[in-house]
């Protein structure tokens, strides 16, 4: 069965944790997250969390070479090698570069780039109402996707949180960073012949819906 190398595009609060639960499952595949990682860095104060801990709090981007370093390791990792979903990197053009070139010196390439299309201002009304678990990473918000019980997680019960990011100050500089810094991988992987783009504006189901059929779909044409 042909790999599957695939990575999320979009803005802050357009659904990439959402939608990579699901699609993880789906698919079976190694679930990468940098904003996960550089948390996990930054609670364990590790040299790696005191290094992004500030940039994170303002909203900016973690330097390229905090970064890139730390995620091609983690793709040369046994789960990573026959295929991954990737979610928050690449993030700038130089990290798409050296993604690039890391997966071809392996012989390998992207499958696709899924970039998830939101507004701004539904951004906003995501993030202010987003809750996480800090245990299982799980994904909620207040109004458009509750857990079963207030305040705790449906998978096991742990407390919900707030990310420290999400106060409105740090969502307006999280989402001028997205436009001026990553907003270039779309044309980027546009000219590549990688990106499906996804209505983000739908409900989590049906933007669920869309990505597994487009997954699939391209699985299928690689098989041809
Ligand atoms: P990261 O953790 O990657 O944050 P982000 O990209 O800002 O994205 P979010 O996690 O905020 O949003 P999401 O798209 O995952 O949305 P979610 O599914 O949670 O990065 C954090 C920081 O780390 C960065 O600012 C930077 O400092 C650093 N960093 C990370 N990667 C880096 C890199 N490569 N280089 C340099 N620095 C890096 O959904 C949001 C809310 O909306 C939830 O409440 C959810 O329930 C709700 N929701 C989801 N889908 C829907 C829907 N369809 N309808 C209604 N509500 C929905
Ligand atoms: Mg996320």
């Amino acid at each position: 069965m042909a790999e599957l190398n695939l990575i999320l595009l979009g803005p802050p609060g357009a659904g990439k944790g959402t939608q990579a639960e699901r699609i993880t499952d789906d698919f079976s595949l190694p679930y990468v997250a940098t904003g996960n990682i550089l948390r996990a860095a930054v609670a364990d104060g590790t040299e790696l969390g005191v290094q992004a801990k500030g940039y994170m709090d303002r909203g900016e981007l973690v330097p390229d070479e905090v970064i890139i370093g730390v995620i091609l390791e983690r793709l040369g990792e046994g789960d990573a090698r026959d295929g991954f979903l990737l979610d928050g990197f690449p993030r700038t053009v130089p990290q798409a570069e050296a993604l690039g070139a890391e997966l071809s010196g392996l012989g390998r390439e992207l499958t696709a780039a899924l970039l998830i299309d939101v507004s701004d201002d539904e951004v906003i009304r995501r993030l202010s109402g987003r809750r996480v678990s800090a245990k299982t990473g799980r994904v909620y918000h207040v109004e458009f996707d509750p857990p079963k019980n207030d305040g705790v997680c449906d998978v096991d019960g742990s407390r919900l949180i707030q990310r420290d990011d999400d106060k409105p100050e740090t969502i307006r500089k999280r989402l001028a960073v997205y436009h001026e810094q990553t907003e270039p991988l779309v044309q980027y992987y546009s000219e590549l012949g990688l990106l499906r783009r996804f209505d983000g504006a739908r409900p989590p189901a049906e933007v669920h819906d869309h990505i597994r059929a487009q997954i699939a779909t391209l699985r299928l044409e690689d098989r041809l």
